[in-house]
């Protein structure tokens, strides 16, 4: 592994404790889940060597250690996004120092506007499979890890034993849920309705600005990963009228606490 990870990661194991096999991502407007971290130990992004220097306010991020359900997760609250123009090595580079960290399994969540008709605001939906639209891949330049494949495989870039397991936990809990595929995109612009239109046509049932390349990161470096996203809104033309920033944040919210109870069981039981 590149030596700015390893510097990295055993700051991060030496300041948080973490022996975590298991980290989550949170996405926009799911961060109620750090409020139920036991043992709770916060580390700012800023704070941490190498990591990308954070430019714009209002998305400060912490990674958090401590305890969910028993067990030892390290929980990003906020992460980078290629729209606020961090790179796509920087966007990724937190999976490199979880990887190096001692991370295993990975949960990955977002705010997503949903394509798919039978979707409406709230809805849970395991990711099944994703599309790639940001035009670049994080894999491309020097790599980071010199033990991962040249040219990953992405036949299955999400874990069957974890995505039986939160099928399973959702039905223990009555958490209603979907699955789907997720388009990643760059934003920051909202799509055209065009442009859902033709998503739609390409398979797409939710479209987002985020995870894209932590999956492709995250299958690189051999973690098995479970991805669950938040339909905020239905994707344009398809919504009554036109986004706002703080109406996802707010029908996010609305979803979070089955999104924590759902959450915290798989934890529980990966
Ligand atoms: N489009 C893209 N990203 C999003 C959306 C959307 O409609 N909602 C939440 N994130």
């Amino acid at each position: 592994m590149n030596a700015h990870v390893k510097e990295s990661a055993a700051f991060v194991k030496f300041r948080l404790g973490a022996d975590a096999k298991t980290a989550v991502i949170l996405g926009s407007g799911l961060g109620a889940l750090a409020k139920d971290i036991a043992e709770k130990k916060e580390l700012p992004y800023r704070d941490i060597p190498h990591f990308p220097q954070e430019t714009v306010s209002g998305h400060e991020g912490t990674l958090i250690g401590g305890f969910l359900s028993g067990k030892e997760v390290l929980v990003m609250n906020g992460r980078f996004h290629y729209y606020q123009g961090y790179s796509m090595a920087e966007v990724t580079y937190p999976l490199y120092v979880l990887r190096e960290s001692g991370v295993e399994n990975l949960i990955v969540s977002n705010a997503a506007g949903g394509i798919n008709e039978r979707f409406h605001p709230g809805t849970l939906m395991i990711l099944k499979d994703f599309i790639n639209f940001f035009g670049t891949n994080p894999l491309i330049g020097p790599r980071m890890d010199d033990e991962g494949p040249q040219f990953p495989d992405m036949s299955r870039p999400f874990s069957r034993r974890l995505t039986d397991l939160a099928r399973k936990k959702a039905q223990e809990l009555g958490v209603p849920y979907t699955e789907g595929v997720y388009l990643g995109t760059t934003g920051p612009s909202y799509e055209t309705a065009a442009e859902i239109r033709m998503m739609r046509i390409l398979g797409a049932d939710a479209v987002g600005m985020s995870t894209v390349p932590e999956i492709i990161a995250g299958n690189y470096l051999k973690m098995e990963i479970l991805g669950i996203s938040c339909i905020t809104n239905m994707a344009t033309g398809l919504a009554s009228g036109p986004h706002a920033h703080e109406k996802v944040l707010e029908e996010a919210r609305k979803a979070e606490g089955d999104f924590c109870r759902w959450v915290k069981e798989i934890i529980g039981e990966i």
